[in-house]
């Protein structure tokens, strides 16, 4: 048997409480059956949902992670979730650096590393999301802002955390409603890259860190995004917001996978 596939959603500001937990509950039921020693299914809704939602379903079936994390344990930062109480709330994952966080709310590629190093610190599974804008892949340079992404956001990374490392590569252009989807070819050669990349920081290990898919994956190209060899999941966001249709597709996806 192969790695596991890695399916989740990332629910930004659109969920509530109620809505949280009755979406989890759904896909909970929808995927209860299928082997998470072949995949692993996990959901980021909003900070005010966490602590009923790690409550709401078995975390074993579905990983609840935050979507966002303070570098420090406490302080003077207003506004900001401590990876301590996050800890407290039972949440085994956070997503760093995403797309919206670097570009609607102006995080850097050091803090982006600063929040990595805490999180592994920590013991969270780390999802690092990585992207080029429209103007740089316009350039020419999307492989050279990725390694740099990379290279700044992984910096000091420790060996011994890689196991609890994810890599999301979410081309900025394509996320969200104006965004267009990826082809599959540029997929391929990015993630060629982004795996290289990953060599480079950490030699054959770095070739382990699963590295997903996102940004405008639907129902009619997940199942070609996902076979490619180095594309080791998905990340969906508007796709994935009804369980049913989420359920539908990765069930597609993971089947596409299995026959390659
Ligand atoms: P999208 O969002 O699938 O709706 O484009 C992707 C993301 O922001 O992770």
């Amino acid at each position: 048997m192969g790695k596991k596939i890695l399916f989740g959603s990332n629910l930004k500001m659109y969920k509530g409480v109620e809505e949280t937990i009755s979406y989890l509950q759904e896909l909970q039921d929808l995927t209860k059956e299928m082997s998470r020693a072949e995949m692993e299914l996990f959901i980021i809704p909003s900070y005010v949902t966490l602590e009923r939602a790690v409550k709401a379903v078995d975390t074993k079936l579905i990983k609840i992670g935050a979507q966002n994390m303070c570098w420090e344990d406490a302080g003077q930062f207003t506004g900001e979730i401590s990876p301590v109480m996050l800890k407290e709330l039972g949440v085994s994952l956070v997503m760093i650096g995403h797309s919206e966080r670097r570009h609607v709310f102006g995080e850097t590629d050091v803090q982006e590393n600063q929040k990595v190093l805490a999180a592994l610190q920590h013991g969270f599974t780390t999802l690092l999301c990585i992207g080029e804008t429209a103007e740089e892949k316009g350039y020419g340079i999307s492989k050279e802002i990725l390694r740099i992404q990379l290279k700044k956001g992984l910096h000091q990374v420790s060996r011994k955390h890689l196991d609890h490392l994810w890599i999301a590569y979410e081309p900025v252009w394509s996320i969200g409603v104006a965004g267009v989807p990826a082809t599959v070819d540029y997929v391929r050669e990015i993630h060629q890259a982004i795996k290289e990349s990953l060599e480079e920081l950490f030699g054959a290990d770095g070739a382990n860190i699963p590295v997903l898919y996102g940004g405008s994956v639907n129902a009619d190209n997940a199942n070609e995004m996902i076979v490619e060899p180095l594309v080791d999941g998905l990340f969906v966001g508007r796709s994935a917001w009804q369980a049913d249709k989420f359920s539908v597709l990765l069930r597609a996806a993971k089947k596409a996978k299995e026959r390659g």
